[in-house]
């Protein structure tokens, strides 16, 4: 199964991921951890990524696709693979598109996390709290939403338009949206 997380800052992917990942045995693939831990060991690629992370807004769509690209031809992707994070924009959702059709691995589904803003907001501030997370304060927050309103939310028809988008009510114990995301992933029974 080859699955794509779509979502507001805070709507769960991380967390979905991570039992998506243990349900289907496949790697759970973060554009944001690989990010962060380029920017942790100081790579030259952590260096470029850092302010721009630390402002909410998106490091350049060459430097995370060539990052990516690295990632999903490591060989451990053979049953597929959870993506967190990527693609965050239309010529990433197209650049994705030519890179699976090259490895021959295309995306299967793309599963969309619906949670309101307000509800967003909270959770983040709960984050900044308990981790620390350096672009969970309020004032990065409120950019990390604009740049989803602005440039991700258009992706979201991407895969709609292409038959791929399963939408999925977010709010509601971790329990709970699992639950409904692995609705959507079974098999339409045969009627008739
Ligand atoms: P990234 O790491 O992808 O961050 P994000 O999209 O902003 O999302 P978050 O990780 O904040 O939220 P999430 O949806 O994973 O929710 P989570 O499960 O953690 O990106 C970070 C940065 O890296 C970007 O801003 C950009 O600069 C750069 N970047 C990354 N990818 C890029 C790309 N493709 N192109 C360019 N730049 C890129 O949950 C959030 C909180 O809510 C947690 O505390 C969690 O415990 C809690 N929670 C989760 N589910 C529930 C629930 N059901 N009920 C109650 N609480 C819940
Ligand atoms: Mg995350």
């Amino acid at each position: 199964m080859r699955l794509v997380l779509l979502g507001a800052p805070g709507s769960g992917k991380g967390t979905q991921a991570t039992r998506l990942r243990e349900h289907l045995q496949v790697p759970h693939i973060s554009t944001g951890e690989l990010l962060r831990a380029a920017v942790a060991a100081g790579t030259p690629l952590g260096l470029k990524a850092k302010a721009v992370m630390e402002a909410g807004s998106l490091v350049s769509d060459d430097i995370v696709l060539g990052m990516l690209e690295e990632r999903l031809t490591a060989g451990d992707t053979g049953n597929g693979f959870v993506l967190d994070g990527y693609p965050r924009n239309l010529a990433q959702a197209n650049a994705l598109d030519a890179l699976l059709t090259r490895l021959g691995q295309p995306v299967d589904i793309a599963v969309q996390l619906d949670v309101d803003t307000e509800l967003l907001v909270s959770r983040l501030a709960g984050r900044a709290q308990a981790e620390g997370r350096v672009d969970d304060s309020p004032e990065t927050v409120r950019n990390r939403q604009k740049v989803y309103n602005e440039a991700t939310a258009p992706v979201v028809d991407f895969y709609r338009n292409s038959g791929r988008l399963a939408c999925v009510d977010g709010v509601g114990s971790v329990d709970e949206v699992f639950r409904r995301i692995l609705a959507t992933l079974a098999p339409t029974p045969d009627i008739g």
